[in-house]
């Protein structure tokens, strides 16, 4: 990709990967779980997008993760990827279908390999939604998100941590994975 994209170049195009491990409370089973995942992630560029004299650049995204052999995705999002190649600005803005959104922020140079991303509930910036059941019984605390990409694969880990009902303390909902490319 050209330039305008920035760090987010090199992600576009299609990649999957079975490596990717979740932590998190099951309620159905009443304890933490760490579970393996199939991903499949695709991005899209567009651009620019104009606001007054900013020029974003970005990437439109879907991933979906699967578990074992099940059908149906167990976690999905869709959203975009923005870049601000004059404030090295990179953003994050997407929906998970609990009833939350994310925009997460942070900066990174064009020709950066790695960057982090985060939001906070209540932040000026950088900040998340959700909905009316989450916020009294599984409230989004923060975000934080770390992409590393080596060429033909990129890395995610990322870090979500959640006021549950079930725990007096704050809890790390984890995912991590490292996608390689399908197309
Ligand atoms: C790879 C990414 C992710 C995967 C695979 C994933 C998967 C899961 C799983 C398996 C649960 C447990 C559901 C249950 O059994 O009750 C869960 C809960 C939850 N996740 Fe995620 N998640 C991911 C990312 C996120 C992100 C980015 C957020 C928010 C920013 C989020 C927010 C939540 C919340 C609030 C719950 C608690 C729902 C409840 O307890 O009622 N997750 N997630």
């Amino acid at each position: 990709m050209t330039d305008e994209w920035g760090p987010l170049g090199p992600l576009v195009g299609d990649w999957e990967a079975a490596g990717g491990l979740d932590a998190a409370f099951s309620h159905s089973k009443g304890e933490v779980l760490q579970t393996p995942y199939l991903e499949k992630v695709t991005f899209k560029p567009f651009g620019p997008v104009d606001n007054g004299d900013q020029h974003l650049y970005g990437l439109d995204y879907k991933t979906a993760m699967w578990r074992g052999d099940e059908d149906n995705p167990f976690h999905t999002e869709v959203g975009y990827w923005l870049w601000d190649g004059a404030t090295d600005e990179i953003l994050r803005g997407f929906v998970v279908p609990r009833g939350i959104t994310v925009l997460a922020g942070g900066t990174a140079a064009a020709d950066a390999t790695s960057f982090t991303l985060h939001a906070k509930k209540g932040g000026d910036l950088y900040t998340i939604g959700e909905n009316q059941y989450l916020a009294k019984n599984a409230s989004t605390l923060s975000y934080e998100v770390t992409i590393t990409i080596t060429g033909d694969t990129w890395s995610y880990a990322e870090t979500t941590m959640l006021q549950m009902k079930e725990f007096a303390e704050p809890f790390a909902h984890t995912d991590h994975n490292t996608l390689r490319r399908v197309g």
